[in-house]
């Protein structure tokens, strides 16, 4: 299951992930926003945060208009990391590297057929597993000196 958040500014490009995700048979719980009216991404992102931190759902999508405040206040709640992706490459990345469990993006941004390449490549890309990788996220986490 993934839980989607966006505000007003990343409402418009989740439509596009919504039917992108329709297509590919993805579950998904949508947390809002659900208009383009004015609304603080902050909310979304922590609505997301929560769900993946207690399991219900085991990845985040967020977009607000640039993916930069809505992944700040998702970065900011102990356990998660998002990763503002605008290419393919990254998406991959910070699976492989980081296990970031929240996407973000920015509606203003990237347009829709990249946007749901950078949500497939994201969702099909398992974290590496490697050593120095867990280490690293540990060292994120604080578990580990
Ligand atoms: C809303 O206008 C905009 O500030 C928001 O969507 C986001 O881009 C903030 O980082």
């Amino acid at each position: 299951m993934i839980a989607l958040g966006c505000d007003h500014g990343g409402y418009e490009l989740m439509q596009e992930v919504k039917a992108y995700l329709d297509k590919a048979g993805v579950e998904y719980k949508e947390f809002g926003c659900f208009s383009t009216e004015a609304v603080d991404y902050p909310v979304y992102a922590r609505k997301v945060a929560d769900v993946v931190l207690n399991g219900s759902c085991e990845k985040g999508i967020l977009i607000c208009g640039t993916g930069i405040g809505i992944s700040i206040a998702a970065n900011r709640i102990p356990g998660i990391r998002a990763a503002l992706c605008s290419d393919c490459f990254s998406a991959e990345a910070t699976r492989l590297h980081n296990d970031a469990n929240i996407l973000a993006m920015g509606g203003r941004v990237v347009g829709p057929g990249l946007a749901v390449k950078i949500v497939d490549t994201f969702l099909n890309t398992p974290f590496s597993g490697e050593e120095r990788h867990a280490r690293r996220i540990r060292l994120i986490e604080g578990t580990e000196e």
